[in-house]
């Protein structure tokens, strides 16, 4: 069965590198494009670019944006690679209640601002079956 098109849909598929500008080519290569946007978000310490796959899945490439954030870290540790996947739902707070009574560990206690006005909040990926799933709510254009 399909999902209702707005409670869990792909949002992207994130990717750690070490440098957009140089991975991008990749999947332009594909023939997808990046918007020229370039967002760091402080807290997560990355920079976040995105190309559009469909109406609602994204390539989003994650560099690191100073030398103490979890993308830095994991480049560190395993190198590039995919990083996460990404969940579009549409009320992360409920979602993530719902899975928390279902015995899933969050990352974070309340979700926290993401990229592209999004409200977050991961599950571990040790109960996920070594993936880390984020849960994303868009809070409006
Ligand atoms: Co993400």
């Amino acid at each position: 069965m399909i999902p209702e098109l707005d409670d869990c849909v792909l949002d992207h598929i994130a990717i750690a590198v070490n440098d957009i500008e140089t991975t991008k080519k990749v999947y332009e290569d594909l023939g997808l494009t990046f918007s020229d946007k370039r967002e760091v978000v402080e807290k997560q310490g990355v920079t976040t670019a995105f190309a559009a796959i469909d109406h609602n899945a994204h390539i989003e490439l994650l560099e690191p944006f100073g030398e103490t954030g979890p993308i830095h870290k994991y480049l560190e540790k395993k190198g590039p690679g995919i990083h996460h996947i990404c969940f579009k739902v549409k009320d992360v707070r409920a979602k993530c209640d719902d899975l928390k009574a279902k015995g899933y560990k969050l990352l974070n206690e309340e979700p926290v601002p993401g990229a592209n006005n999004c409200l977050v909040n991961f599950l571990h990926p040790k109960g996920c079956g070594g993936v880390l799933i984020e849960v994303s709510q868009h809070l409006g254009e």
